[in-house]
């Protein structure tokens, strides 16, 4: 019999435009990882109410995301993709775990700190309780791995911290996740601040480049970039700007940091920016133009969420079923 293939879960919020930070350090890895794994890519509309939205731009991005994900290369087929708001398993995993995370590791998380600095309007229970809507997500579908950027790090260490709390009280409940890092690109910064990261939620549009961006609006913003007062291309901690357009290049082509040092030894950094805004413009063409293809093709793309939402709420249950049984919940009478 042919080996089981482990599982893979990640996700994505439908919030705000998705930037090249999004797709190097996270979206572009994925792609391949189904020859591997039995995979799963959640459209993450849950956690986008932590943040007030407009309904329907929220079912308008929710939608486009999905849209993005196949235009990425992720085949429907060979990998579950869905919206979270569509398996009801994640927000009642998410209550049942509430019951088992703590309040002072829900307040040491960064993420919370930095949402909550910059919402102070509405610091609602949601935005403190999301990394445990994210440990439902993974728990529940048993993942070995979970490709994130670092900046997600600090939640999967959570999740793993509740499996483990969990699978103590009751036996071997939830499987415990590892992350997955991709090889290059694991963590873009952003181009007017470079010891920030490129976050769709920045103010400063100058400061991210959006996924749907066009070739000018790209270079434009590559040419802006904030670097330092040397011309040396070259990777180093005392040089974040540069050595972050070095990542956005060598994610984007594939190369070596020695090679992009090479490539651009005694050239200045005008000729480096406008090569990397190019590169990262041929990279996001035909992904833009994929997308505008799929998005044309209505019935294919509702038979994918359609499927793929009873694949996802077939699996999910059974974790459900097996928790509630654990913690007590009477059996159903069938
Ligand atoms: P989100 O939507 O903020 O980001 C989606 C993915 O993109 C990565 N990422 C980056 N990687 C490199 N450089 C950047 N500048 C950058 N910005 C974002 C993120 O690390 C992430 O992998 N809470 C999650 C979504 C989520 C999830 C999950 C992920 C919900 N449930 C379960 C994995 C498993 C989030 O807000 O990601």
């Amino acid at each position: 019999m042919a080996e089981e293939k482990k599982i893979l879960f990640s996700g994505m919020q439908a919030t705000g435009n998705l930037t090249l930070g999004n797709y190097l350090g996270a979206l572009k890895n994925w792609v391949s990882l189904n020859e591997d794994y039995e995979c799963y890519y959640c459209v993450v509309d849950e956690h986008s109410i932590t943040v007030r939205q407009d309904p329907a731009e929220l079912r308008q991005r929710a939608r486009a995301l999905l849209i993005l994900y196949i235009a990425a290369g992720l085949d429907p087929e060979k990998n579950c993709i869905y919206y979270q708001s569509h398996v009801s398993g994640h927000a009642e995993l998410a209550w049942i775990l509430n019951c088992y995370t703590y309040m002072g590791e829900l307040q040491r998380m960064t993420q919370f700190k930095d949402k909550s600095a910059k919402h102070a309007e509405n610091i609602n229970a949601g935005l403190f309780t999301y990394p445990v809507l994210m440990a439902a997500d993974i728990l529940l579908f048993q993942a070995d791995v979970v490709p994130v950027g670092v900046d997600q790090m600090q939640h999967l260490e959570l999740t793993r911290d509740i499996a483990q709390r969990f699978n103590g009280i009751y036996g071997d409940v939830f499987k415990i996740p590892e992350a997955y890092i991709g090889k290059v690109g694991a963590n873009i910064k952003s181009l007017q601040n470079p010891t920030k990261k490129m976050s769709k939620s920045d103010e400063n549009p100058n400061a991210s480049i959006y996924l749907m961006d066009d070739t000018d609006t790209i270079i434009r913003k590559f040419k802006r970039a904030v670097t330092d007062s040397e011309s040396e291309v070259r990777y180093s901690p005392d040089k974040p700007g540069i050595s972050n357009l070095i990542d956005i290049y060598r994610a984007a082509t594939g190369k070596t940091v020695e090679e992009v040092e090479k490539e651009f030894d005694g050239k200045g950094y005008g000729d480096f920016k406008l090569a990397v805004g190019e590169a990262a413009a041929n990279l996001l063409k035909p992904l833009q133009q994929r997308v505008a293809e799929l998005s044309k093709d209505k019935a294919y793309i509702d038979g994918v969420i359609k499927n793929n939402a009873e694949r996802a709420n077939y699996t999910a249950s059974k974790t459900l079923r097996k928790v509630q049984k654990k913690i007590g919940f009477p059996e159903r009478i069938r």
